[in-house]
């Protein structure tokens, strides 16, 4: 398939399902090849054909839109924000739940793809000394896509996705198993995982930290962010920690938030005690 019929197509297709092609524009390549695979599963011999085969089943949408998941992930991605979450933001929860006299924080990653991101969480939390802290932390994550949870679940990794952690993190957490390194059962244990569409449904709960990194602020129409947005800063408590993608920016319609630390990826809901040194702004 020509990238220019590709691109084409994209453009026309991803603002019908409430996507953005700017979001789209580095990686199409995955769709792109997905879409190749579609059309011979189709028998169809162009994009042109595929576009009037949408138009005439409703349903085909649906598959379209499961082709348009990007699920490039990797631990540690952006070092600087697993830095940040070690210095600032895990200490400063820590302190007000202590404060509260609460014994948990909850953390949620939306968009949890294999298990990257919410181990890399887990991986910090055990390997950084924040778990002698006398507070424990329970992560949920959730994902659209089940094979994508099965794989967390095996929790086995080809060394591309390991290269960003850190090596004393690998090298404890980590046993290589067939040519692939796999998780440790005890660093898996403080994650659950749950299939859900961030689009249509969201935990009934709350979270004192929520990633949602490289998904709804990249890829979604400007009004599901400010929708998923709204979720979101429901389910996060005051004082909580939102942590976006290094390039992603919330919803300025978005209230009773106030940005922080690395420029507009950390943003931190109003409320909730903060012990005075710890302040982030
Ligand atoms: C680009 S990856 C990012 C993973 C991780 N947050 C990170 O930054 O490395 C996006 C993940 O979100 C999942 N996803 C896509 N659409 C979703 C949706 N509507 N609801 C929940 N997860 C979704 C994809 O399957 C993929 O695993």
């Amino acid at each position: 398939m020509k990238d220019d019929a590709c691109i084409c197509f994209l453009q026309w297709a991803l603002p019908l399902l409430h996507m953005r092609w700017p979001g789209f524009r580095k990686v199409r390549g995955q769709v792109c090849k997905r879409l190749a695979r579609r059309l011979e599963e189709l028998q169809l011999a162009n994009l042109k054909d595929y576009r009037s085969h949408l138009l005439d089943n409703p349903l085909e949408w649906h598959i379209l839109d499961s082709m348009c998941r990007i699920t490039i992930s990797r631990f540690y991605r952006d070092r600087g924000v697993y830095n940040n979450l070690q210095s600032q933001i895990f200490p400063e929860l820590i302190d007000n739940a202590k404060l509260r006299g609460d014994k948990n924080l909850s953390c949620w990653c939306i968009g949890g793809a294999s298990g990257e991101e919410p181990y890399s969480v887990s991986l910090l939390w055990e390997l950084s000394g924040l778990e002698r802290k006398g507070i424990d932390l329970k992560i949920l994550a959730t994902e659209v896509d089940q094979a994508m949870i099965n794989r967390a679940r095996v929790g086995c990794y080809p060394a591309s996705s390991i290269r960003e952690l850190p090596a004393l993190m690998m090298g404890r957490a980590f046993s290589l198993q067939g040519g692939r390194l796999c998780l440790k059962e005890k660093y898996k244990e403080r994650v659950h995982f749950l299939q859900q569409d961030i689009r249509n449904e969201q935990p009934a709960a709350t979270f004192d930290l929520i990633l949602c990194r490289n998904l709804v602020f990249t890829y979604f129409s400007e009004e599901l962010q400010e929708e998923i947005g709204q979720e979101i800063i429901e389910r996060l408590t005051p004082g909580g920690f939102l942590v976006l993608g290094t390039h992603e920016r919330f919803p300025k319609t978005l209230k009773d938030l106030t940005q922080c630390l690395q420029g507009q990826s950390i943003i931190k809901k109003e409320g909730g005690k903060i012990s005075r040194d710890k302040q982030t702004r």
